[in-house]
């Protein structure tokens, strides 16, 4: 390993399941020389979305052992395809990070866990680099939530400015806040989740794009203040959510109620998204004069209007500032995780998650020896 040249790899699929994205960052200590080598979006076919989608903890453990190799292999194949578009020469990546595909996310059931699919053995041997994954359930053994994990890459990007609070904005939504104490974050609730689940439905889009249905809507507000009464919401931090709660039953629930017409509702779950971010601002990040947003949320125009609205006293700006687009922040952040777990520093702040400690989160997958160093065959 050339150590002049410490590049690391992120690779990240959400739970909007729409791509696989893969960067190749070089980071330098405070950020301000970090320098982006390349960045790839694979999109998940709409087979492989539909075995991610339906899967439950119900599902037979075959459905687990396909998807945790077919998305494994997506994995791999999109790194293979980085270092290959942006010809990287393999011997120069110290380490990929990857998050993996969630399918169950449960820190605090009867037996906390969170499992992530992405088979890191073959990413390792796929692309004879090593590769860093599983990093949630070391801090759920430490008793903490397992999530939100970007808050300590925001801070490193922002140098722990206590003006600033990011917020990450995927298919669920999350805030990092920063303090004389350090860096505080949590999971605010949904992002594009709910609102690519009503669109698909009732057209067939895969997301509502730049909010424009949405726009077409009224704002429910008996259903908006209905749904905002989820006990979630007002739950206090660390909190950590995913589909596991915030689904087609629990939007069913409420729905149910009324007649509505179909583009109020899509009007409504945006606003919900809005409302819920500038709730949260409001009561923990109440001194900040920047929000930064990132994730792809922050696509959708009409979203970022409307949050604007509900937040008139502060610049809102997006992730762009620090040299990353709002689609790469969140792969970034793994290249970032996989470098400090390789470093042997804490990768998870128990401030954050709620764990009794910090942690150096992550479990190492080393190539198979025959792979080591090996050019990468384009695939
Ligand atoms: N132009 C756009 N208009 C509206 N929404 C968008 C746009 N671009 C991206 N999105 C939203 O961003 C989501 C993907 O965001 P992402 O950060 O990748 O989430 P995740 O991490 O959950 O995969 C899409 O599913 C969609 O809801
Ligand atoms: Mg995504």
């Amino acid at each position: 390993m050339n150590q002049k040249s410490k590049i690391f790899v992120g690779a990240m699929s959400g739970t909007s399941v729409d791509s696989v994205d893969a960067i190749a960052v070089k980071f330098s200590s405070d950020n301000k020389k970090s320098k982006i080598i390349g960045f790839v979006s694979e999109s998940i076919n709409s087979k492989l979305q539909n075995k991610i989608r339906n899967f439950s903890s119900n599902s037979p453990f075959a459905a687990y052992t396909e998807i945790d190799f077919e998305i494994g292999k997506l994995f791999a194949n999109t790194i293979n395809k980085l270092i290959k578009d942006f010809a990287i020469s393999p011997n120069d990546i110290q380490a990929i990070g990857s998050h993996g595909q969630t399918l169950f996310h449960a820190p605090k059931g009867a037996f906390p866990t969170s499992i992530q699919a992405g088979n890191p053995n073959i990413i390792a041997s796929d692309t004879g680099i090593t590769t860093i994954a599983d990093f949630r359930r070391g801090d759920i053994a430490a008793g903490g939530e397992g999530a939100p994990l970007v808050p300590m890459f925001h801070a490193f990007l922002a140098d722990n400015n206590p003006a600033i609070a990011f917020i990450n904005i995927g298919g669920f939504c999350n805030i990092t806040i920063f303090s004389k104490k350090g860096v505080d974050g949590f999971d605010i609730g949904p992002g594009n989740y709910l609102m690519d689940f009503w669109i698909q439905k009732k057209d067939g889009a895969l997301f509502d794009y730049n909010g424009n249905w949405a726009a077409s809507g009224k704002l429910q507000h008996e259903l908006l203040n209905e749904m905002l009464s989820d006990p979630f919401f007002s739950k206090t931090p660390p909190k950590s959510t995913g589909f596991e709660l915030f689904n087609s039953s629990w939007l069913n629930n409420y729905i149910r109620k009324n007649k509505y017409y179909d583009e109020d509702i899509q009007r409504t779950l945006c606003e919900l998204t809005a409302k819920s971010i500038a709730n949260s601002v409001m009561e923990y990040a109440p001194l900040i004069n920047n929000l930064v947003l990132c994730g792809g949320g922050t696509y959708n125009s009409f979203l970022v209007k409307r949050i604007k609205h509900n937040l008139p006293n502060i610049t809102i700006t997006d992730s762009s500032e620090y040299g990353i687009s709002p689609k790469e922040l969140e792969c970034c952040a793994f290249a970032w995780l996989a470098k400090r777990r390789i470093e042997n520093e804490t990768n998870c702040s128990c401030r954050v998650s709620g764990a009794y400690s910090d942690s150096i989160c992550g479990g190492i997958y080393s190539p198979p020896a025959k792979k080591r160093n090996q050019k990468i065959k384009s695939t």
